[in-house]
């Protein structure tokens, strides 16, 4: 696996003579298993063709903002966005200035005022342009702004002068961006097991016991700790959400089929279980389709599940160190989770009130409450996947801070 593997860096390349180089960056970003999509400016296309970019990343190169092909194929909120690192190279002064103005004249220059990922750079220009007390007031206002910066070089330049101003070495600039991950990545060397989604139970052939859960937020959190560098197994029952990346998956339907995909899982450092498990399940499916007018359809045999939650959190050595449950309750959704922790034995509970109106289930925003044996932070109404990133970065900081 390379350093950047499943790493979503957008490679934004300006017109200066050094983009010849972004050509090499983006193939050792390939190398390191980084996905990459590049921005071509007008003005970059004079020094490297989209063709050859194109078949350097793999993908189709985006350079018209007013193209309706590349719009419908993706809007460039989308392109700025679905990143997770937006590296410019080589940063002209025209760009830089544009960036600190927050122009948005070409695509290039929208994405970087649509972007809400971190934006590195690495400037390259004429050392007098480098120099110039303009450049100078923009980089100083991009660094306040929390802009990456890698480079310039000294050295001589391609317009015959001597100085600062060479766009850094690729070697460098891949270094900044592996160091950049390396640092956002406190999870790095642990396994995290998430349970997701709701169970079927099956009644018959094509009936099920199930219930509302989408499996947002249980995918969400599998997704951040896989960002925050966590190697993540994520199971699931039946959702419509898609594979979050980064992440190994198994899908099972059933209580049952959860459990051993869990048990399968382990050992791990963290678990945390936010599957709606049905507590129930149907003592004996009928083999065949159950008939209308036939025999024992008005009622259902039902045995209790196992509570995976309260396995795995058992003392022994397979229990990961943090376990981690949700508490999904109509009332008094502090007091119960906090009675839910001691009962199933877990370190940590995220209660969440999902009474009728709250639109938790299936919704895009939550409502949680951190219970933990020391004390209970009640969050904000966030969006899930927010919840996720917050809750990833309580569990890394609890391994950061334990001895
Ligand atoms: N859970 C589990 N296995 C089960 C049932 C629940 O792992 N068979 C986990 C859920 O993933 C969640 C937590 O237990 O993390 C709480 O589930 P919840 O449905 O709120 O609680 P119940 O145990 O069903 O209790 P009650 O029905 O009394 O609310």
């Amino acid at each position: 696996m390379g350093v950047l593997e499943n790493k979503r860096i957008l490679l934004i390349v300006p017109g200066g003579i050094a983009a010849y180089k972004s050509l090499e960056l983006a193939r050792q970003l390939r190398g390191a298993g980084a996905r990459v999509r590049a921005i071509l400016t007008e003005a970059g296309a004079k020094f490297v063709t989209p063709l050859s970019l194109g078949a350097i990343t793999g993908e189709k190169v985006y350079s018209d903002l007013f193209s309706l092909t590349d719009e419908n194929e993706m809007g460039h909120i989308r392109l700025a966005r679905e990143a997770d690192l937006v590296v410019v190279s080589p940063a002209t002064a025209d760009i830089l200035a544009k960036m600190v103005q927050g122009l948005a004249s070409d695509l290039a220059t929208t994405a970087l005022l649509a972007t809400d990922k971190p934006v590195l750079v690495a400037p390259a220009m004429n050392v007098r342009m480098w120099e110039h007390a303009a450049t100078r007031a923009n980089m100083e206002t991009l660094v306040g702004r929390g802009i990456m910066v890698v480079g310039p070089g000294e050295g001589d330049l391609a317009c015959g002068e001597e100085g600062v101003g060479r766009l850094a070495e690729v070697d460098d600039i891949l270094a900044a961006i592996v160091g950049f991950f390396a640092a956002r990545a406190p999870l790095r060397g642990r396994r995290a097991i998430v349970t997701s989604g709701p169970t079927f139970e099956p009644v018959d052939p094509v009936r099920f016991i199930g219930n509302r859960s989408s499996g947002k937020q249980g995918h969400a959190i599998a997704a951040a700790l896989a960002d925050l560098g966590a190697r993540t197994t994520l199971i699931s029952g039946p959702v419509a959400e898609p594979d979050p990346a980064g992440v190994q998956i198994t899908r099972i339907e059933t209580a049952l089929e959860m459990r051993a995909a869990v048990k399968q899982a382990l050992p791990a450092d963290v678990a945390v279980m936010v599957a709606a498990v049905a507590d129930w399940r149907v003592k004996a499916p009928a083999a065949e389709k159950i008939k209308k007018g036939g025999p024992g359809v008005r009622r259902l045999d039902l045995v209790e599940n196992p509570d995976i939650l309260a396995e795995i959190s058992r003392p022994g050595n397979a229990r990961p160190a943090l376990v981690i449950g949700f508490a999904a309750d109509t009332e008094d959704v502090v007091a119960n989770g906090e009675a839910k922790r001691k009962a199933k034995g877990c370190d940590w509970i995220l209660a969440n009130d999902v009474s009728e109106g709250s639109g938790v289930f299936g919704g895009s925003d939550n409502t949680v409450h951190l219970i933990r044996p020391d004390g209970t932070e009640d969050w904000p109404a966030m969006a899930k996947p927010a919840v996720a990133a917050r809750l990833a970065e309580a569990i890394a900081s609890h391994f950061t801070d334990a001895p």
